[in-house]
């Protein structure tokens, strides 16, 4: 897909949680490569108060906001007759793996029936060029080493379920239907922030990730980390993760938008560096882009992990040339300037004195 419609137009593109974490990272790429950006979101896990921000940095207004549940079908619908949508970035889900397990229905209902809502009202309306949001944790525990697109699903929690279920029912649409185009992009863990401190990852309630977590400890919002495991087969006995950074993240749906005109069917690709860092790690990269040390303490390992998901994304780098640029140090620096100018998070910080939202 290009920026500009066959009437010279530029594309429009339905973001679906996108006042969330990636998904406004995503608002603001897109603006900045001359997209027109349609948001919708339910602010389950997110505020309204990021989209003036997104707006701020681009420089650009995005063309519309709509507070919506996607599985009100009626309701979405209405907004792709309001609008020329020609592609759809689907961000919108639950996330959090140890709420899936006590929550399966909610996962379901929101991940899957949310996805199959949006399919019935981009096919009503004539859109199905799609980019969606996969998980490299539908690899479950698939053991040591780089994983490729081809290891089998072995999801071990609802969420990782409900994002494999999703790629299934892409894939027989895509399979059934030659006019849908879905690029679905399995990411590692991504991480860090803006550059400009204005949008970074804000969860409700106690982050269940490590990156927030680390940043709410040394902003003295929470008393130390807790280390889920000491024991894991690794060099320093903590779990490792392939961490990418959001804007490389975000780099990356940006060029899949290029490429969807010109994509048949149902492609996946895993979105990672290829590089395992161990919770350690993260937290010495952490205190050394804060300067402030990370209290932590090593307790029991966390329900559902795994030792080791690193990705190997030499796919994606082939068929598009796209290879993230920065590494664990920018992620950090990133997440701390975040963390310091909006101590409480969204709600609780204007970022710059005076500054308008
Ligand atoms: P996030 O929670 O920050 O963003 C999700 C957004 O979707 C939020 O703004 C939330 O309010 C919204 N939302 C949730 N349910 C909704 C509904 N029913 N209707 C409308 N809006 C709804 O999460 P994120 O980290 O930005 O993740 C974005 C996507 O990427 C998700 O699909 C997630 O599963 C996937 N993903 C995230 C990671 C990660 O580590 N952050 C890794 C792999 C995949
Ligand atoms: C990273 C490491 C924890 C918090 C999940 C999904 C994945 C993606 C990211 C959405 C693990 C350890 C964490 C803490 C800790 N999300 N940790 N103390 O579990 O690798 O991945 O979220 O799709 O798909 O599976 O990410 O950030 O929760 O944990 O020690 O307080 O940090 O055990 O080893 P995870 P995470």
């Amino acid at each position: 897909m290009h920026t500009r419609d066959a009437n010279g137009s530029p594309s429009t593109v339905l973001v679906t949680g996108g006042a969330g974490f990636i998904g406004s990272h995503a608002c603001v790429e897109l603006l900045d490569h001359g997209y027109e950006v349609i948001v919708v979101d339910d602010y389950s896990n997110s505020c309204p108060r990021v989209l003036p921000r997104v707006e701020r940095i681009a420089g650009r207004f995005v063309g519309a906001v709509y507070e919506l549940d996607i599985r009100d079908r009626r309701a979405l619908s209405a907004v792709f007759a309001r609008h020329p949508v020609d592609a759809v970035v689907h961000f919108a889900a639950h996330k959090a793996v140890g709420e899936s397990a006590r929550m399966p229905v909610a996962y379901y209902d929101t991940n899957v029936g949310g996805t199959t809502a949006l399919l019935h009202a981009m096919h009503e309306h004539g859109v199905h060029r799609l980019v969606f949001s996969s998980s490299c944790s539908v690899y479950g525990d698939a053991g040591e080493g780089p994983l490729d697109e081809a290891v089998p699903h072995r999801p071990t929690n609802p969420y990782a379920a409900s994002k494999s279920l999703c790629e299934r029912i892409l894939a027989d649409v895509c399979r059934h239907d030659p006019r849908w185009s879905v690029l679905c992009l399995r990411y590692f863990n991504p991480a860090g922030a803006h550059p400009s401190g204005l949008l970074g990852e804000d969860p409700h309630g106690t982050p269940d990730n490590l990156f927030p977590y680390v940043a709410q400890v040394a902003v003295g919002r929470r008393q130390r980390l807790r280390v889920f495991g000491g024991d894991w087969p690794t060099p320093d006995g903590t779990a490792i993760r392939d961490y990418l950074h959001v804007m490389d993240t975000v780099e990356a749906h940006r060029i899949a938008l290029d490429h969807l005109a010109d994509a048949t069917g149902f492609t996946v690709f895993n979105l990672g560096r290829g590089h395992g860092s161990s919770v350690l790690d993260v937290v010495a990269a952490f205190e050394e882009a804060s300067g402030i040390t990370v209290p932590h303490k090593i307790t029991g390992r966390r329900t559902g992990d795994v030792a080791e998901l690193v990705a190997d994304a030499g796919a994606v780098a082939r068929a598009w040339g796209w290879r993230p640029s920065r590494d664990l140090a920018d992620m950090c620096r990133d997440a701390w300037r975040f963390q310091q100018l909006n101590p409480h998070g969204y709600q609780g910080s204007s970022p710059q004195p005076g500054a308008k939202e």
